[in-house]
């Protein structure tokens, strides 16, 4: 009986619990048996810590948020520099890795992860693990897929929030400023804040000034706004100064660009401002039916790709389609928001600024 392994790694994300299951229902079609890791590559260190996944204990989770086999982004899977230059999983850690693969008699290892794990598993596939990859992350920011689930509930967690602060902020007629998640990256910024009725909108990518958006802020005001919303990305660079800190994995923040931004407007418009962090309230909870659709088509497409022996490919979504390109392609390749793209051209024909 053909057996087949699934993980998940790196941050969790909602939609992940509807790939694990569509991985799952279409390998039960073939009649194949899957095999689930706990705690991302970790479960492959022998003896190997992992479950046998089935129809039953895969019914019922689609709508779950997080993972049912737990991630992790620390452990021995992180790419460390070794002799040479470049970052990579200590050869031993490969090793386990493949003793536990073949004692298990598996034939392909499902890698469902963002950048970072889909690196680990290209260097899994390049020692001779036959690997299938499912792109992972709220952040939306890889460039080999035009989407990731978890995308779709990280922006309608930020709408939301835009929803209830927006009622309070105009009570009050305060400046309101939401920081939200994305890395290096804008879009969760971008797409929350169009769709929650920002005023204001800060992205790492369009260089802007805490004094233009005080000066938006006051304008607004003499129009009769009575409240101004403002939505930071955490990796928004203030007057060009990036924080560092804010946009670090696996550190605990105390306050980030949110705040500073906050402060900075307080400092010169007098107005009562309020900042609000979301952080991993994007990050959990129930995906929206795009990302269990999404989850699912990747999960379905993973199980077709090993039936098509395309190891070492991940799935990719282009125009409406699930389709398949080389890890080694799509790995340390971020996409960002472009300045010229319809989507801040739209933004600014509502009205939006984005403090340049
Ligand atoms: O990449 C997903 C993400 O949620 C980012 O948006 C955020 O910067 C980071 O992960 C947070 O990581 P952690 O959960 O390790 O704090």
């Amino acid at each position: 009986k053909t057996r087949i392994g699934v993980l998940t790694s790196g941050g969790d994300c909602p939609g992940l619990n509807a790939v694990i299951r569509g991985v799952c229902r279409a390998a039960d079609k073939l009649d194949w048996e899957v095999i689930g890791f706990r705690d991302g590559y970790e479960g492959l260190l022998p003896p190997g810590d992992y479950f046998t996944l089935d129809r039953r204990n895969t019914s019922g989770i689609m709508h779950l948020g997080g993972t049912i086999l737990g991630t992790t982004n620390r452990g021995h899977f992180v790419a460390k520099v070794g002799a040479g230059d470049k970052a990579a999983i200590p050869q031993d850690i490969i090793d386990q890795a493949k003793q536990t693969f073949h004692n298990l008699g598996l034939t392909a290892l499902v890698c469902i992860g963002g950048d970072g794990s889909l690196s680990t598993a290209l260097q899994l596939f390049e020692n001779g693990i036959p690997v299938i990859g499912v792109p992972k992350t709220i952040d939306n920011d890889l460039e080999a897929t035009a989407m990731t689930f978890g995308f779709d509930s990280a922006v309608a967690c930020v709408a939301d929030a835009l929803d209830r602060l927006h009622t309070t902020a105009t009570s009050h007629k305060r400046v309101m400023v939401l920081e939200v998640m994305g890395r290096n990256a804008g879009w969760i910024a971008l797409h929350g804040g169009l769709a929650g009725g920002a005023d204001v909108i800060l992205i790492p990518e369009i260089p802007f000034s805490v004094e233009k958006v005080a000066e938006e802020v006051l304008r607004r005001e003499k129009e009769g706004a009575k409240s101004t919303m403002i939505v930071v990305a955490e990796g928004a660079a203030p007057d060009g100064k990036p924080l560092r800190h804010a946009v670090a994995s696996g550190e605990h923040r105390l306050g980030g660009v949110g705040d500073i931004v906050g402060k900075e407007i307080a400092d010169r418009t007098d107005k009562e401002v309020r900042t609000c962090i979301l952080g991993h309230l994007q990050r959990g909870g129930a995906p929206t039916t795009l990302d269990r659709i999404l989850g699912t088509r990747f999960g379905v497409k993973a199980v077709q790709l090993i039936e098509e022996k395309k190891f070492g490919t991940m799935v990719s979504y282009q125009n409406y389609l699930t389709l398949d390109v080389p890890i080694s392609h799509a790995v340390h390749k971020l996409r960002r928001v472009t300045e010229d793209s319809q989507l801040v051209s739209a933004a600014r024909a509502v009205g939006i600024s984005f403090g340049d």
